[in-house]
């Protein structure tokens, strides 16, 4: 992998709500009108207002993202996009797949510099760490390298420890070939 495109990935371990980045990315439901694990966090951190914001959007499919303020967030914007419910069939990868292309794209129509994602359905909607570690910093890595003077920086999240090894790890393994 080209250093150029993996000095724009950084990982890191905590809570997505308080990074200071142009957006961080929601792994929301196709309501869009929250819910629980990172959902529910950034919606308490944002306040009520993005809330009303999402109620004007009508939802949002699987696989696909919108956009909206960040409110009380430090980030200026919040990328909200549902990831599939974890199946074991093949449509899952490509479905989790566009979600970070539509988040980067959109971030990318808006003149942004700087994203942070979450583990797109790795919690509730049960996809295994491994493969959508893979999926994200693959799909990523591919974005970048077609766009080469988009974005500065992307940066990964991981809630826990096991979770923040699994993508460090992998990263280290691309950054050899
Ligand atoms: N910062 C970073 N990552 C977090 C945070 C946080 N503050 N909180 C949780 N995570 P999940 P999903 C991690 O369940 O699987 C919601 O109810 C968490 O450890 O939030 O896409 C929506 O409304 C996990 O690795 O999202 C949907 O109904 C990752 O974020 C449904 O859950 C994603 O876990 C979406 O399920």
């Amino acid at each position: 992998m080209k250093k150029e495109i993996l000095d724009k990935i950084e990982i890191k371990q905590g809570d997505i709500t308080i990074l200071n980045v142009d957006a961080i990315v929601n792994a929301a439901n196709r309501s869009l009108l929250g819910g629980g694990g990172v959902d529910g966090a950034i919606h308490r951190a944002a306040g009520p207002k993005l809330l009303e914001e999402c109620r004007t959007l009508g939802g949002c499919d699987t696989g696909e993202a919108k956009i909206t303020k960040g409110y009380n967030l430090i980030a200026s914007y919040v990328i909200h996009t549902v990831g599939p419910v974890y199946s074991g069939k093949p449509q899952d990868s490509e479905l989790l797949s566009q979600c970070y292309i539509n988040s980067l794209q959109l971030a990318l129509e808006n003149n942004l510099n700087s994203i942070a994602f979450p583990a797109i359905s790795c919690g509730v909607y049960g996809y295994p760490i491994i493969e959508a570690c893979k999926i994200a910093i693959d799909t990523t890595c591919s974005f970048l390298d077609s766009r080469t003077n988009s974005l500065i920086k992307v940066i990964f999240i991981l809630f826990s420890s096991k979770d923040f090894d699994v993508y460090k790890q992998y990263l280290n393994k691309i950054s050899k070939r």
